[in-house]
């Protein structure tokens, strides 16, 4: 107990640790999920550890997570935990290195370009692409599932998110720059001052200038038109597009490094959240047949073999749905989010002091068995049945419509003024992606991939999967 805390203060319980400075780092980082299970059951649901010298105070379940959720930006600061790692990626004006209200008008710009009309775009671009890249496997093999789903959702995105200019520079040096700049989201990164001569630092930084002035120059380009000039899409169904023409509210327009940053940076937190989603819900659908089989049936019932699927269709695929819903529940990419705590904060009786970070874990809430139940920790996407709303096709879905206990038990894209916008185009995009494949291939694999804790994003560990193409979708020998 601190020597100077006021009469009546008490701070959340804090574990214990062997090594100052370090603190719990090393049990946490071989395996965060039980680590923080551990300390719930000793601590309960509000406790302390040290990292690298910083205070983590955990808020777990629905209850104590609120704090987070409900908190207002100047209380818990969310850009002063983020910006070391994102400002070098995304770049200067957006996102975490600019006050909270402006980039609070960028997600509103956003939004602007996130909507129904765009998505009914995008799905037939989506299968196109997804088809295409398909034809490149043979007739049965095995393959990285991970790899493909990283492809697929980086080649399906900036075509849909960014437009064709960029899509076409895809197949050449840009998917290059995308690897090197992506290179720069480690915890090294987070951790360590940007101004180190670290060679993956430098790698990142070159990568981002020559990025952003691949953009500019298509801005300017565009700028120069006034109009898209590609055939078949209707004019300005990109987000590029939205942001070089979507105004603040005081009539201002972003400036074109700011449009290449947003471009940036939407297309990154898309990445590696919807590619391991949609890499984990493949391997819970290539380990049990029986799911693959029900999603397959659905798919064919309602969009046929070879019908190009509509975003409509889409909304009729509720157990393919449930089947993403029920991945990120289980295997959400986002395992923490993290708060700088700037006023001392009052939760179940504890003061938590000012200068440390408060942390909600979605994969831990998740888990809870005083949530869900006896059957925590299976995979049964019809948990989730019945639990659309009437909101169901709007874009933002009704937080409350989970079928854990409590409002924040299930929150894979977060709640409150830092909740995901792309909630309803990542849904379009890995749907869209699994009915193609489910169409085309029949997948399996043993057993689920091993989760590999020492990246940013749990991914899966020996990601293989076998596939047999279907016989309605044979390629011709030689072809
Ligand atoms: C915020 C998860 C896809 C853009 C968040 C947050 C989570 C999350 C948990 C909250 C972070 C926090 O509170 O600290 C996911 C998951 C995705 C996904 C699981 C896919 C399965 C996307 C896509 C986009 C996107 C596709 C862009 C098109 C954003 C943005 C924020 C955000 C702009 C706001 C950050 C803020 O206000 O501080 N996401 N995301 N995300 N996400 Fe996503």
């Amino acid at each position: 107990r601190r020597s100077n805390v006021p009469e009546g203060v008490k701070f959340p319980p804090r574990v214990g640790h062997y090594i100052p400075f370090v603190g719990s780092a090393i049990e946490f980082g071989a395996s965060p999920i039980t680590f923080l299970h551990e300390c719930y059951k000793t601590y309960g649901p509000v406790f302390t550890f040290k990292m690298m010298g910083m205070d983590c105070t955990y808020v777990i379940g629905s209850e104590a997570s609120a704090l987070m959720f409900n908190s207002k930006n100047d209380d818990l600061n969310a850009e002063s935990v983020y910006a070391s790692l994102t400002v070098p990626v995304f770049g200067k004006g957006v996102a975490y290195d600019i006050d909270a209200k402006e980039f609070g008008e960028q997600k509103r710009i956003s939004k602007a370009g996130l909507t129904i009309n765009r998505f009914q775009e995008y799905v037939p671009m989506i299968e196109e692409e997804t088809t295409k890249y398909l034809q490149r496997w043979g007739n049965e093999g095995k393959t990285d599932l991970f790899k493909c789903m990283a492809e697929l959702v980086i080649m399906t995105a900036s075509r849909c998110l960014l437009g064709r200019e960029v899509r076409a520079l895809l197949d050449e040096s840009v998917a290059d720059l995308y690897h090197d700049l992506d290179g720069g989201f480690t915890p090294a990164a987070w951790l360590l001052p940007g101004w180190l001569p670290l060679p993956s630092f430098r790698t990142r930084d070159r990568a981002h200038i020559k990025l952003k002035k691949v953009f500019t120059d298509i801005i300017g380009e565009r700028r120069r038109t006034q109009k898209e000039k590609a055939e078949g899409e209707s004019e300005g169904t990109d987000m590029m597009w939205t942001f070089m023409n979507t105004p603040y509210r005081n009539g201002q327009l972003m400036t074109d490094d700011q449009v290449a940053g947003m471009c940036i940076a939407l297309l990154l937190a898309g990445q590696h959240t919807s590619s391991t989603t949609a890499s984990w819900a493949g391997f819970y659908m290539c380990h049990d047949k029986r799911l693959q089989d029900r999603a397959r049936a659905e798919v064919l019932d309602t969009v046929g073999e070879h019908t190009t699927p509509t975003f409509e269709d889409l909304k009729e695929l509720t157990f393919l749905d449930n089947t993403i819903r029920e991945t990120l529940r289980l295997r959400p990419p986002i395992m923490t989010m993290m708060r700088t705590v700037q006023t001392p904060q009052q939760l179940m009786g504890y003061t938590i002091p000012i200068g440390g970070y408060v942390c909600a874990s979605p994969t831990v809430n998740h888990l809870l068995e005083d949530a869900w139940g006896p059957d925590n920790m299976d995979f049964n996407p019809d948990r989730f049945e019945g639990m659309r709303t009437d909101k169901a096709d709007e874009l933002t879905r009704d937080a409350s419509a989970t079928p854990g206990k409590g409002k924040f038990s299930y929150v894979p894209f977060g709640a409150g003024r830092h909740r995901c916008i792309g909630e309803m185009f990542a849904y379009t995009q890995i749907k869209t992606i699994w009915t193609t494949m489910l169409r085309e291939f029949e997948l399996s694999r043993d057993s689920l991939p091993d989760i590999d804790y020492t990246t940013m994003i749990h991914t899966p560990k020996d990601p293989w999967v076998y596939y047999k193409r279907r016989e309605a979708h044979k390629q011709a020998p030689g072809a």
